[in-house]
């Protein structure tokens, strides 16, 4: 298609939508160089602005999609499920999840990034684990699903390349925070990879990236919208991310938690949400219904096949899985400081933003998508939510390299809690469910 990019985007600059033509021709131009990455910000910063009609975003997704290569994983198995989380602090759910369900006889696929600014990435908490290869092509993520029940890979520069581009480019833009970009970046990987079903978590508070509850539906509506006609079924859960997730906060500590949790010892919210979601995808397969399902994973805990099934999808992705017994195995950090409680009362907040911006502060994120990642580095958090606690009460640890200032990260750390007379309110993790 012939067009003028400096008119398609004069359009765009009065809110003008594009035809689908137009946005393919758009973005098949800019991947081939002829039009400038210039271009590129002019346009995502006016949809930043004006937002886009839902066909527009599934238009976008499409094209994306169209950019790389398209896996159809779904068509090697009877089901196949996929999960996404939008993003948040101590948000380790997929890798609990996965090998839970494989112990219930449901198939699971993954592709997974790195972290996000002051959200964690999943390749980044499993690349703490000796060995574990995450680099696997579509072969290797079916034999690996045939041998352990499941795989996590990170997403290769074969799916949605146009994704990997232009995400680098919204990251300098100001362009991130919006509900049809963030759609076609996440939905365009996903439906690449091709499962027949795909939860998605969309969170919401001031750790994710949509603040509000409302934000965060129509989020959820327009990433199952740009499903639509592909093959793959999509559900959303909603859910709160005004405090951390769990207890632990960096890579190697996060995956000693999946540890605890997959044995039946793990945190309360962090059980209750990654059962609702894997529940959830067991419906979604058209063999259970929900209650069933979730009796099947308490048993499958209780039992210790979801941990056998952990050690099982280790070993397939070359990793050591000694550590399942022995995380002493797993890289540790120089120092472990504590941090204590000024006063007394109860735990009413911990601000997880805060907790993710020293995360990536201390090593166990990064700053540039280049930086390297220290595994040992994190927090454990001690008060939770809801807790009593009396002046001198252990906050957190806090996972440290030899060269941060113990003080200053400290007092930071200390002032990410709020601490009030009264006992808080419960809280509601699961807020909504839109499919
Ligand atoms: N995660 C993604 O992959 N893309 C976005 O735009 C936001 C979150």
């Amino acid at each position: 298609m012939k067009f003028s990019p400096y008119e398609l985007l004069d359009r765009r600059r009065e809110g003008d939508s594009w035809s689908l033509e137009e946005l393919e021709a758009f973005l098949e131009a800019w991947m081939a160089a002829e039009i400038g990455d210039e271009q590129m910000a002019a346009f995502l910063m006016a949809t930043a602005i004006h937002g886009m009609k839902p066909e527009e975003a599934m238009g976008l997704t499409q094209s994306m999609i169209a950019s790389g290569e398209s896996w159809n994983l779904r068509d090697e198995f009877d089901f196949l499920a996929d999960k996404h989380s939008t993003g948040g602090v101590g948000d380790k759910v997929s890798i609990i999840l996965a090998p839970w369900l494989a112990s219930c006889g449901v198939k699971v696929a993954m592709l997974s990034g790195r972290g996000l600014g002051h959200t964690g990435g999943t390749l980044d908490k499993l690349e703490s684990i000796p060995g574990f290869r995450a680099g696997l092509d579509r072969a290797e993520i079916i034999a690996c699903v045939e041998a352990a029940g499941c795989a996590i890979a990170t997403s290769t520069a074969a799916i949605a390349p146009a994704d990997r581009r232009m995400y680098a480019l919204r990251d300098v833009t100001g362009t991130v925070r919006s509900i049809p970009l963030i759609t076609a970046s996440i939905m365009s990987k996903k439906l690449a990879m091709g499962a027949s079903a795909l939860l998605l978590d969309v969170k919401f508070g001031r750790g994710a990236f949509m603040r509000d509850l409302e934000e965060s539906r129509q989020l959820a509506r327009s990433l199952i919208r740009a499903a639509e006609g592909s093959g793959t079924a999509v559900e959303a859960i909603v859910s709160d991310m005004s405090v951390p997730l769990g207890r632990a906060i960096g890579n190697a500590l996060e995956i000693v938690e999946c540890v605890e949790t997959l044995r039946g010892g793990g945190p309360d919210d962090l059980y209750e949400l990654t059962r609702e979601q894997a529940a959830r995808l067991m419906v979604m397969s058209g063999e259970w219904s929900i209650e069933p399902a979730r009796a099947r994973l308490d048993d499958a805990i209780r039992s210790g096949a979801a941990l056998d099934s952990m050690r099982k999808w280790i070993e397939a992705q070359e990793g050591d899985a000694r550590f399942i017994d022995d995380p002493g195995r797993l890289e540790r950090a120089a120092r472990v400081e504590e941090v204590r409680a000024g006063e007394s009362g109860w735990v009413s907040g911990i601000d997880p933003l805060e907790l993710g911006l020293i995360g990536v502060e201390i090593g166990a994120g990064r700053k540039r998508q280049s930086d390297p990642v220290d595994h040992a580095a994190g927090i454990v958090i001690h008060r939770r939510y809801g807790d009593e606690v009396e002046r001198g009460d252990v906050l957190a640890e806090l996972h440290l390299p030899q060269n941060v200032d113990v003080n200053a990260v400290s007092r930071r750390l200390a002032a990410a809690w709020t601490i009030s007379e009264e006992r808080p309110p419960e809280r509601n993790l699961i807020r909504a469910i839109e499919s």
